[in-house]
């Protein structure tokens, strides 16, 4: 079995802008994917979690496992107990709502050990074109609410940017209008 390597926020591929993965998608390409959800799947998993040391994950992008190529996985579990899973090569957003939003209990993120409290204004909604590497074609995702600020988050990372360069250094709960997730 293989354990992903996860990166801290010191580490140079987390800063770095990642490389678009040539397609046709290559093997290799598409095991990091599928690995990349496994990891994820597993620290969800209270008892494996626990077991091996992982923090639990909604999403996870290849440069914080040291990967500088544009892949991301996004996968959680809403109050309806519905899966949403997303594993996405070359994710590209194509619109951004003019309304704002943020989670109430701001962001965490596998790179980051340390509490960055603070309101992480993002887009509500967004559309994402992408190649998706469960469907095995390329798609255009409309998010909304949190599944938009997770796929946020994680396309960040492909452009070497960090939850908390968002948050205002002068007033981490600076108001601005926004949805409140
Ligand atoms: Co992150």
């Amino acid at each position: 079995m293989i354990m992903l390597k996860i990166y801290d926020d010191k580490h140079y591929t987390l800063r770095a802008r990642a490389e678009l993965v040539a397609m046709p998608l290559g093997k290799e390409d598409e095991i990091l994917a599928l690995e990349m959800l496994k990891h994820i799947e597993q620290s969800q998993d209270e008892e494996f979690a626990a077991a091996n040391n992982l923090r639990a994950g909604v999403g996870l992008a290849a440069p914080q496992v040291g990967v500088s190529k544009r892949i991301i996985v996004v996968h959680f579990i809403d109050e309806e107990a519905i899966y949403t899973t997303h594993v996405l090569v070359n994710p590209k957003i194509v619109t951004n709502s003019v309304k704002k939003a943020y989670i109430s209990t701001g962001e965490g993120c596998l790179s980051v050990k340390e509490d960055y409290p603070g309101r992480v204004y993002r887009s509500y909604r967004i559309t994402v074109e992408a190649y998706d590497v469960l469907k095995k074609a390329m798609v255009k995702i409309i998010a909304k609410g949190y599944e938009a600020i997770v796929l946020q988050h994680e396309i960040d990372h492909l452009n070497g940017v960090l939850f908390y360069d968002h948050i205002n250094p002068d007033n981490i709960n600076k108001y601005q209008d926004a949805i409140e997730l």
